[in-house]
């Protein structure tokens, strides 16, 4: 398996086989039922592409109030549970005794990107954040510390996981664009990207 450390963020390529993939997929169409993927929008009210969901016990959510984490999907319902083929990726990667309490559900479609920001939402930033990349393609973007500065950038293919921790738990981090169409996995094709996160 190939490994790569870029700017602190690890790397680990093809981390899931295809064929669990697949069973990722299927451990995600209940919570993808009981906690449809919504549209939200920035503050300022823009629309954001990449369409999301949660499971968990807190969810990021974005609106007019801004952004934050909610025990509920917005349209009222508890978030559904983390399946635990999700955990079990967190456990074997990070090591770590405690569970993520949320795990975000982005959803890429043809045109979809996600500009540079920070994770800086949660409690405590000496817990890691995992991501898993299912489906298409998706351009990476890695910054700074700070905003601003040079960037490298990486594809991510469906298997792939991302670490972001350390002293680089607060690096800046986009998505530019997916190749769509370049993963049959999803049936309607895009991207999904699930961040998992200690929030509290
Ligand atoms: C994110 O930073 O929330 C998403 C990153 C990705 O889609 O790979
Ligand atoms: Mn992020």
């Amino acid at each position: 398996m190939v490994r790569l450390n870029i700017r602190g963020f690890e790397i680990h390529k093809c981390f899931v086989p295809s064929e669990e993939q697949v069973l990722l997929v299927e451990a995600l169409r209940p919570v993808l039922k009981a906690a449809p993927l919504f549209s939200p929008t920035t503050a300022s009210g823009k629309n954001m592409s990449v369409r999301m969901t949660s499971a968990g016990s807190c969810g990021w959510v974005s609106d007019k109030n801004g952004y934050r984490y909610e025990p509920r999907h917005p349209k009222g319902r508890a978030w559904p549970p983390i399946p635990g083929e999700i955990l079990q990726i967190w456990s074997d990667v990070t090591g770590l005794e405690r569970e993520p309490d949320s795990c975000l559900v982005n959803y890429y479609g043809e045109g979809a990107r996600m500009g540079m920001h920070q994770d800086r939402d949660e409690a405590d930033f000496s817990w890691p954040v995992l991501s898993v990349s299912l489906g298409d393609d998706g351009l990476f973007r890695i910054g700074n510390t700070e905003r601003g500065g040079k960037t490298e950038s990486v594809w991510l293919s469906s298997g792939d996981v991302v670490v972001m921790g350390g002293p680089a738990r607060l690096t800046y981090h986009g998505l530019d664009r997916i190749r769509f169409g370049s993963s049959r996995l999803l049936p309607k094709g895009g991207r999904l990207n699930l961040t998992l996160r200690c929030v509290t």
